[in-house]
């Protein structure tokens, strides 16, 4: 008997841990921001077609629904979906977490709402989460010709510390190698 109840009573656990933790994760998220830009959202656990829909908008070669779901299953990938309080999708971010280092996969703001300091709000929160989970550096490719994208990560004071030759075929074009230092509280 206890044999039988018992899965289905961790199921139902898991179900409601998941739920809980969902929505905690979505209100620490909006906790944490001192930055001046208000009622947004950082939803943690989006599904694939809602995280491939913004990167669809976002990109010229983007990932389809199959590749999110696969990357949904790696324990260290992670998916960030920028909201505001009518539940639009403003942007995202996706990221490849081992620590000590964080490698950024994909950053990409809604073209209608571009130059309003969103990516600099997820790249600022992505700090704050990194520090959380004892990451020492930051990381990431980006196209040569990605001039907005290059502006931003120097800005927020990232490092050219490469390059890849050939590395992106769509646009074709080299990578550069961005990385930045993060500085923990003693
Ligand atoms: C790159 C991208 C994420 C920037 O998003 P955004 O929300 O518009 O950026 P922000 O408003 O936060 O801008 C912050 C800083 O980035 C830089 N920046 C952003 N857009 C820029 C542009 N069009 N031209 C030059 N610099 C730009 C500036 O330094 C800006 O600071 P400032 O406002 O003080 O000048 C966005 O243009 C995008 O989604 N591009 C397509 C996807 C992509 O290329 N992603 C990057 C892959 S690594």
């Amino acid at each position: 008997m206890n044999k039988e109840i018992k899965p289905i009573f961790i199921v139902n656990l898991l179900v409601v841990y998941k739920i809980i933790f969902k929505n905690i994760a979505e209100i620490v998220m909006i906790a944490q921001s001192d930055y001046p830009l208000r009622d947004l959202r950082i939803s943690l656990y989006p599904s694939a077609k809602e995280i491939m829909g913004m990167d669809f908008l976002c990109f010229i070669s983007p990932w389809n629904e199959k590749d999110y779901r696969e990357m949904q299953n790696q324990p260290s990938f992670n998916n960030w979906l920028l909201k505001n309080t009518d539940d639009c999708a403003l942007g995202m971010l996706a990221f490849q977490s081992i620590p000590p280092e964080l490698e950024i996969l994909r950053l990409g703001v809604h073209p209608n709402w571009r130059k309003q300091g969103l990516a600099e709000f997820l790249l600022t929160h992505l700090e704050i989460y990194a520090k959380t989970e004892k990451i020492a550096a930051i990381w990431l490719e980006v196209h040569e010709d990605n001039k907005s994208a290059i502006s931003l990560y120097r800005k927020l004071n990232y490092k050219e510390i490469g390059s890849r030759n050939n590395y992106f075929w769509n646009p074709p074009g080299d990578a550069l190698l961005l990385k930045k230092i993060l500085k923990h509280d003693a």
